[in-house]
């Protein structure tokens, strides 16, 4: 919903008076999330007390500070939480969802995943499998699955269309003039499925483009692959999210067949790219 102020030149005095219905629901939603962020934060400040209980998650490690006066305080760490889940939780959402709609339309891609994920983490079916079967070390072995994250989100980019607001005048690398407070906005939409950057074959969802001829993985340059942005601002959270995928497919393709239902490639206009409507698929167990 954030997204209609972009357009909206009077979107400050329509926050400050409520005069409009985005500007009213903004309002209910963050309070959802903020009452979300603090009930987090009251639950792990608890834990604190015993040092044991504290887990391994992100918020624990804040809270986990040596010297007292270094631990943040609660509305910082409700700033906290909620950089993690606007950055972190629909952008990968929308990843996971874009890639099974590739893999879907791509069986054999599914059974080369599923081929690596059983050599490198143990068949599913095996006695021996274990969390420990899928640690973070084995997950960055997976390279054909990495390949095929990044390809996914080479087409179908969570964050579609990206901008930035310039501070002061200044002059970009081919010779263009900024003006300060110019809006400059590039698409990773666009730059993922060019044929100039990508070759003839742009539209083909082909995850061995991310690969040299040995196997090992390629790290296209940022300026080229701009799904997570690139320089300073790269997203903290790539390898993350990334990890996060990964994870995810290695986990579910091994032990289910997933069948999809013709969805048409429709998107939602938001800031990030959900599917319009959502993904239906067919979900069936392997025995
Ligand atoms: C597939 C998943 C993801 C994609 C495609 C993605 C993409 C992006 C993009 C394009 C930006 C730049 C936004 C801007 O220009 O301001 C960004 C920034 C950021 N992302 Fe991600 N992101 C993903 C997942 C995550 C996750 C899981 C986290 C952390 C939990 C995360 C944390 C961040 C943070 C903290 C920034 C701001 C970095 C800065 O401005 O210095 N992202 N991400």
């Amino acid at each position: 919903m954030s997204h209609k102020r972009f357009p909206d030149p009077f979107w400050k005095a329509n926050r400050l008076f409520q005069s409009t219905a985005a500007e009213r629901e903004i309002k209910s939603e963050a309070a959802i999330m903020d009452d979300f962020a603090y009930k987090i934060i009251s639950e792990r400040r608890r834990d604190t007390d015993n040092a044991e209980k504290l887990g391994p998650d992100l918020l624990s490690r804040f809270l986990d500070c040596k010297d007292p006066k270094d631990v943040p305080s609660t509305k910082e760490l409700r700033d906290i939480v909620m950089n993690f889940l606007l950055a972190g939780r629909d952008t990968t959402a929308c990843a996971l969802s874009w890639t099974m709609y590739e893999l879907a339309k791509n069986p054999e891609v599914v059974a080369k995943i599923i081929a690596e994920v059983d050599a490198v983490c143990g068949s599913s079916k095996s006695d021996k499998i274990s969390e420990e079967s899928y640690s973070y070390d084995k997950i960055g072995e997976l390279k054909y699955t990495h390949a095929v994250a990044m390809e996914a989100l080479r087409l179908h980019p969570s964050v579609p269309v990206d901008s930035k607001f310039a501070v002061n005048a200044d002059t970009l690398p081919d010779g263009t003039f900024i003006n300060p407070g110019a809006v400059i906005s590039y698409s990773p939409y666009a730059m993922g499925r060019s044929e100039e950057l990508w070759g003839k074959d742009a539209l083909e969802f082909k995850p061995e483009r991310m690969m040299d001829e040995e196997g090992n993985n390629l790290e296209p340059s940022q300026y080229k692959y701009s799904a997570f942005n690139g320089g300073y601002r790269i997203c903290l959270g790539k390898g993350l999210a990334l990890m996060e995928i990964k994870l995810t497919l290695a986990v579910l393709l091994q032990r289910f067949d997933f069948e999809g239902c013709g969805h048409e490639g429709g998107y939602q206009s938001t800031l990030v790219l959900p599917m319009d409507p959502g993904l239906d698929m067919k979900v069936r167990k392997y025995v």
